[in-house]
């Protein structure tokens, strides 16, 4: 996924410093708690013991589950989705409220993936009902849906708004493919909750905690409600021009609030080692971040020069692609 802060390209860099400080991974309990795409936490399963991994939004949470929770195969996977690829069209909440055939005014989707989302996400739950399948089939087939729909979404990459026109790549039928995970022998620990309590959960302890905040103003709720709609399929009205749902207002994107936020989860977290990353464009300044981290133990930095997310460029000029500074936050603590 084209995800806001995604450490898709950065994954290298971030596994490769945290090494340099830890030594090896062997052994080691990692805990993710700003978790989004689940890239960092995926580069890592097979290479360590546990994973701690969580975020606070509902479609990461499936992504989540179904990429680090996820450990064994998935039995009759390929004809799980070869049955949900194949159901007739549905004209469900998403092709009524998000589709122009429903009416609604909105256009995130064609009229046909619209319809395609309603009838595999209704299929997934009715199976999930009548015990079809299992948890991890469940969430599998979720995120499988997720990624796919996202794939052909109408957005200028999202969903704060849809386009005039279906754009090309919106045109396409929605493919359901298969969202493959790492097979291990864990026991890894999914969350759905604010970073900040569960932090202080007893349980949630290990090696070492790496920390993804979001650094602007941009909730990811907001920009991203079309997914969680998906991933919880749930009834309500909504609102405005882009039929947006209630949305969490995290305290990583409010200036007035970040610090304080951060330094409790900081002074709350049961890990000798911490590594967070942040960009120069932030909310908190690099000097900000360093001041909260010393407090705790000892601090280092690393830096790297970094292409930072950007929208449809041919549909959204708003977006620039350019270079900014990505800081890698290193903090042994004391305790
Ligand atoms: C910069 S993104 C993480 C990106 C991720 N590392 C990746 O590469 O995909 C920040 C994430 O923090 C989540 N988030 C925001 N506030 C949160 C909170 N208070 N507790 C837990 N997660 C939160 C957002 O939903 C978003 O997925």
């Amino acid at each position: 996924m084209n995800y806001i802060g995604s450490k898709y390209k950065l994954a290298e860099f971030i596994a490769d410093s945290i090494k340099e400080v830890v030594g090896s991974f062997e052994g080691t309990t990692i805990a993710e708690l700003f978790g989004g795409t689940g890239i960092i936490a995926r580069n890592l399963k097979s290479e360590v013991k546990k994973l701690i991994v969580n975020d606070l939004e509902p479609y990461s949470f499936t992504l989540l589950k179904n990429y680090i929770g996820n450990t064994q195969p998935i039995a009759q996977s390929e004809a799980l989705i070869q049955t949900l690829n194949d159901l007739p069209p549905f004209e469900g909440f998403i092709y009524q409220h998000y589709c122009a055939g429903g009416g609604s005014g909105r256009m995130y989707f064609s009229d046909e993936n619209g319809q395609k989302i309603d009838a595999i996400r209704q299929q997934i739950e009715a199976w999930k009902k009548t015990q079809h399948i299992d948890e991890p089939t469940y969430y599998f087939l979720l995120a499988s849906l997720l990624e796919s729909a996202d794939k052909v979404a109408n957005t200028a990459s999202v969903y704060g708004a849809f386009l005039k026109h279906l754009k090309k790549s919106a045109l396409k039928e929605l493919e359901l493919t298969p969202a493959e995970f790492a097979i291990t022998q864990q026991a890894n620990e999914v969350y759905n909750e604010d970073a900040n309590e569960l932090v202080k959960r007893p349980a949630v302890q290990g090696d070492i905690l790496y920390l993804d905040p979001p650094y602007n103003a941009r909730q990811y709720g907001a920009n991203y409600h079309l997914l969680n709609t998906i991933a919880l399929y749930d009834d309500f009205e909504p609102k405005g021009k882009t039929g947006l749902r209630d949305y969490n207002r995290s305290v990583y994107c409010q200036k007035d609030k970040v610090a304080t936020a951060f330094e409790a989860l900081i002074a709350d977290a049961q890990f000798q080692y911490i590594f967070v990353s942040y960009n120069n464009e932030g909310l908190m300044s690099k000097e900000e971040v360093k001041r909260i981290l010393s407090k705790y133990g000892k601090y280092s930095l690393k830096t790297t020069q970094y292409q930072r997310f950007k929208a449809d460029k041919t549909e959204n000029r708003n977006h620039k692609a350019d270079a900014t500074e990505e800081y890698l936050h290193i903090l042994v603590k004391n305790f």
